[in-house]
């Protein structure tokens, strides 16, 4: 029996260790595909809701209970240290983080100052930490890069035209932007580990939208900053993006423990672009839980079988809970994992 986060399964394949059974929680699963998070939600603003440690708790608590997953990550948004720093936003619903104004300028990087007043999130990890007993706290932050796509472009993206028009056009800008992010960024995660978390995941989700060159030379020094600047706290660092297939390697190299790999690429192929000393975390496609039992059952079978030529395995969604997603579908999964 697990008595300690440190020897759960979960941290244990993080670590490349042998492990019970193959640990397995989802991306977004707390949050809209759950009737009791839909409820407690009601009438409370996200950010707002991200800034209430009890309903930080209770949100992060719920999928656990629900599911059994082998790991709980903190409720909360990758804008929220940005709003800590003093940039003006919102989180809309069905669209996103809406920056009020864009950065677009030197002059404009003024609006990000250092993250004060993050304590709510120390306070919600030590609550948790308490709740959670033996199942580890995963804690996390959105990657310089993901965070500057909304930075600049105001908002969701499709072809990120100014971030790019940026990072070809001016450089120095674009440098001096990114590690004002990583610095942010790495506060933000430094308050969470502090605090107790077990691991920490970074979201670089956008990064996809790069060639391999591009993110070595704009994105993985900033990354690397960040994730390098945790190595005191001895937590497994996972690295996530989706569209990676040609980053993998690289967002390895930035100092991950375990990279996370979208529903593309098979996990016996990104272990071999990612090498021996990294475990991986995926990849099924969260849109196969939409069809009948049988396909998402052989497919879950399919990702596990392609997760044995890691050294360590987490299994998970390929990116995020989808929000019509049927829970019981999850809940069945995770029992699927455990049994196989
Ligand atoms: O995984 C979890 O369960 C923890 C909570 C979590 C949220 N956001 C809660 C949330 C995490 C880890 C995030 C990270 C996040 N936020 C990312 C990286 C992960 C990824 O999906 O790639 C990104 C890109 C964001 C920015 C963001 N915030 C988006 C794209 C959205 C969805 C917009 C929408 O409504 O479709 C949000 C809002 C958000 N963050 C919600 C939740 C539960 C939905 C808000 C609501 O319930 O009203």
């Amino acid at each position: 029996m697990t008595t300690t986060p440190r020897d759960s399964a979960f941290v244990r394949a993080c670590r490349g260790l042998p492990a019970p059974h193959t640990p397995v929680w989802f991306m977004r699963q707390a949050g809209r595909s759950l009737p009791e998070y839909r409820k407690i939600r009601e009438g409370i603003g996200m950010l707002d809701s991200c800034r209430r440690p009890d309903l930080v708790t209770e949100i992060t608590l719920q999928p656990v209970r629900r599911h059994g997953v082998d790991a709980a990550i903190l409720f909360s948004d990758i804008v929220v240290p940005l709003a800590a720093a003093g940039v003006s936003l919102d989180i809309v619903a069905g669209t996103g983080p809406v920056i009020a104004s864009p950065i677009r300028s030197a002059a404009d990087l003024a609006q990000l100052g250092r993250p004060v007043d993050v304590g709510f999130v120390g306070e919600a990890v030590r609550l948790l930490v308490a709740e959670l007993g033996p199942t580890p706290l995963i804690g996390f932050a959105g990657a310089p890069f993901t965070l500057a796509s909304y930075l600049i472009e105001g908002g969701p993206s499709k072809n990120y035209l100014r971030t790019k028009a940026m990072m070809y056009g001016d450089p120095d800008l674009w440098h001096e932007l990114l590690g004002r992010l990583a610095t942010i960024t790495l506060e933000f995660l430094r308050v969470q580990a502090a605090a107790g978390v077990s691991a920490v995941q970074l979201f670089d989700s956008w990064a996809g939208a790069l060639s391999q060159a591009d993110y070595r030379r704009f994105v993985l020094p900033h990354s690397a900053a960040v994730l390098s600047g945790l190595a005191e706290f001895d937590i497994p660092r996972i690295h996530f993006g989706v569209g990676t297939s040609v980053l993998l390697g690289a967002m390895g190299e930035a100092g991950a423990d375990v990279v996370g790999v979208d529903w593309r690429t098979p996990l016996s192929t990104a272990t071999h672009q990612i090498g021996p000393d990294r475990a991986v975390q995926g990849n099924l496609d969260p849109a196969v839980l939409f069809a009948p039992w049988p396909a998402v059952e052989a497919e879950a079978l399919r990702v596990l079988a392609e997760g044995r030529a890691a050294p360590g395995h987490v299994f998970n969604l390929g990116h995020g809970v989808l929000p019509d997603t049927d829970p019981d579908v999850l809940t069945r999964l995770v029992d699927l994992i455990h049994r196989s």
